[in-house]
């Protein structure tokens, strides 16, 4: 019998059969969640002045989506954050983001522009700023523009949690178009943002939450993300909150900073910001009211039955 003549012996020898000691891996007591992403905010003048940049050089056919993802500096490509990918994209007149489907699900909130629409599995979509846009997963969809001027929105994807278990399918229609008519009354694709906006206003306090449910059936907008919108007056706060969600806020109007544990995000219309899992956050108005959209993970989380919040110290 071969007598081991040091612990580091036996765990080199592991090693060649792709073996590792538990008591040598860090991951193996984690006592509280602890995200790689950052407190992070994207700012959307500059993002904005290099799309607009881009879209002279490179065409949305050529590009199949004129994108800047958001990565996060604390990650890697596509995290936003651990679960969402989130994007700007831009579109302009008379140009096509040709058809195609994925089985992640995507969101799209639109920040500015008009005349531009969502083509999903066969229904038409117009987009007006503020409006909220679903693309379920494995549904066919494909961007167009007409009028004039650029259009700009932030896409959001479960992207990440497809990246990392490797389950994910996409395939490109056969055509730049998929055939698609307009349906006329409310779309369970389309949340605009004039319902929204009266939603939160109707809501009593200075702070106010409205989740996006489904229209059809009233579930979340999807398995692993939610949304929400938030209205915080001028010079309050929002309640500080602290779970095991991970969010990527869009400035819908107002000015304002987020605190998020020790770090602040000054934000102004259009920037996007993230907010890793686990950090205690609030917001702040400071210039008019602000109204904040959210995508979130939550539905996934609680699918996993991983929840947790706490009240944070503040
Ligand atoms: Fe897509």
């Amino acid at each position: 019998m071969q007598v081991a003549s040091s612990i580091d012996d036996v765990i080199a020898e592991a090693a060649n059969v792709h073996a590792h000691p538990l008591w040598k891996a860090p991951h193996a007591r984690v006592a509280a969640p602890n995200p790689r992403s950052l407190a992070h905010c994207w700012s959307y003048r500059q993002l904005r002045s290099l799309l607009v940049r881009a879209g002279e050089l490179i065409s949305a056919e050529e590009a199949d989506r004129r994108v800047f993802m958001m990565i996060n500096p604390g990650s890697e490509p596509p995290c936003t954050t651990e679960t969402i990918a989130a994007a700007y994209q831009l579109i302009l007149p008379g140009e096509c983001a040709p058809a195609h489907r994925h089985t992640p699900f995507a969101l799209r909130f639109i920040v500015e522009g008009t005349g531009a629409f969502t083509a999903v599995n066969g229904e038409k979509v117009w987009m007006e700023p503020g409006d909220l846009i679903l693309t379920p997963s494995w549904a066919f969809h494909d961007h167009g523009k007409e009028g004039a001027g650029p259009m700009l929105w932030v896409d959001g994807l479960d992207v990440p949690l497809m990246s990392y278990l490797r389950i994910q399918f996409f395939e490109e229609w056969k055509e730049a178009r998929f055939p698609s008519l307009e349906i006329g009354g409310a779309s369970n694709l389309r949340y605009p943002w004039a319902e929204m906006e009266q939603r939160l206003r109707d809501e009593p306090g200075a702070y106010a939450l409205v989740p996006y449910l489904q229209r059809v059936g009233g579930q979340a907008i999807s398995r692993t993300m939610g949304a929400y919108a938030e209205r915080i007056d001028a010079g309050t706060s929002s309640p500080a909150r602290q779970s095991t969600v991970s969010h990527v806020y869009v400035v819908r109007s107002g000015r304002g900073r987020t605190h998020v544990g020790s770090t602040v995000l000054e934000w102004e219309p259009g920037d996007t910001f993230a907010i890793p899992t686990w950090q205690a956050f609030h917001h702040e108005a400071l210039d008019g009211t602000a109204y904040l959209f959210a995508m979130h993970d939550r539905p996934l989380i609680d699918a996993l039955g991983y929840y947790q919040e706490q009240r944070p110290a503040r």
